[in-house]
């Protein structure tokens, strides 16, 4: 999203400097003087926000985690043939970290493994937990947005890079942002290759309660984007003043993640009093959903060449070895 393009070093967790908060209120401000009103989705990771997307992997309607980990350990075997040996392995929005596992087990000899994130507490906890399972790789966790500059760790300035971007990450931008993100991906592994997971258009009927489960922990994980706000920036919402909505907009093709507002209020956001209208909701999520065609288009757009794809029986996720 727009939004996320500006520099969020000062996503750092609670305890660390806050470079420019200025220009954060300032982003959140313009997003909420817009129609409709709109906030970056990087505003779900905090600590609770990170633990409750893990939660929404373990939910019942949540197919994505369930059917990409499926691939994963059906395919892993020739995907990590294809990725060769003495990898380092970067992942832009690593999380917790599980399909990482995996594929850093099944590779040879992986040189090393730096995972970029913006919630920099489960960052941080998710690599010590690897470097303890496998003392031999080297873990360099890097906190920053993976859409700006970045710095892989200079040990791996010479090691062959290997992209791993699971968990259909790549769904939340729009085309033209997900073909800078892809080509950018793209300067950072010269001659390497990036493994890409991404999610295929299906029935609204499963669609939308993979984005609205029935325990309300998407809802939940919405929400937080808010107490998130209020903690950071001082903003004084209301959580209980919105409500979750989640639809299928068949047109773009994407899932939609919204926060309605419940009544008519008003929101005090750097000084200024911004108003809600009842019903009046803020975009907080976009979420494409892929064919294969226009999957590849939007890779060879970006400079990428599809070498291999796998996918489930139901066709439902793809995950795709580009070079
Ligand atoms: C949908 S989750 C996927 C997590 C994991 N890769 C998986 O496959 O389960 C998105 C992850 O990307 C991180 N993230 C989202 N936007 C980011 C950004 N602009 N820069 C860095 N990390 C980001 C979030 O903190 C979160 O861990």
């Amino acid at each position: 999203m727009a939004s996320v393009e500006r520099s969020i070093d000062w996503f750092r967790d609670a305890g660390r400097p806050h470079r420019d908060d200025r220009a954060l209120l300032a982003s959140v401000l313009e997003g909420l003087r817009q129609h409709p009103k709109r906030i970056s989705p990087v505003w779900f990771y905090d600590e609770r926000g990170s633990c409750l997307f893990d939660e929404i992997c373990e939910l019942p309607e949540y197919y994505v985690t369930r059917t990409e980990l499926a691939i994963l350990q059906r395919h892993l075997p020739e995907m990590a043939a294809r990725i060769r040996s003495h990898a380092c392995v970067i992942e832009p929005g690593s999380g917790t970290g599980l399909k990482t596992k995996l594929l850093l087990e099944a590779l040879d000899r992986p040189s090393a493994y730096v995972p970029v994130d913006v919630a920099c507490e489960h960052l941080e906890a998710a690599a010590a937990r690897l470097r303890s399972e496998h003392p031999h790789i080297c873990v360099h966790p890097v906190c920053a947005d993976f859409t700006m500059p970045f710095e892989v760790p200079d040990t791996e300035r010479f090691a062959r890079r290997a992209i791993f971007f699971p968990g259909s990450t790549i769904g939340n931008f729009d085309r033209h942002e997900a073909v800078r993100l892809l080509a950018r991906l793209r300067h950072l592994a010269p001659g390497g290759g990036m493994l890409i997971g991404f999610d295929m258009v299906k029935p609204a009927g499963v669609l939308v309660p993979a984005y609205d489960d029935a325990a309300g922990v998407t809802a939940a994980f919405n929400l937080n984007a808010l107490e998130h706000l209020n903690r950071r920036l001082g903003t004084d919402f209301d959580p209980a003043g919105f409500r979750h909505r989640a639809v299928w907009n068949p047109v773009a093709s994407r899932i939609e993640m919204h926060l309605v507002s419940t009544r008519a209020q008003m929101v005090r956001i750097a000084g200024r009093d911004i108003h809600f209208a009842a019903g009046e909701t803020i975009h907080t999520e976009n979420s494409y959903k892929y064919t294969t065609e226009r999957f590849a288009s939007l890779a060879e757009v970006a400079g990428w060449k599809i070498c291999r794809c796998w996918t489930d029986a139901r066709g439902f996720y793809s995950l795709q070895l580009l070079e």
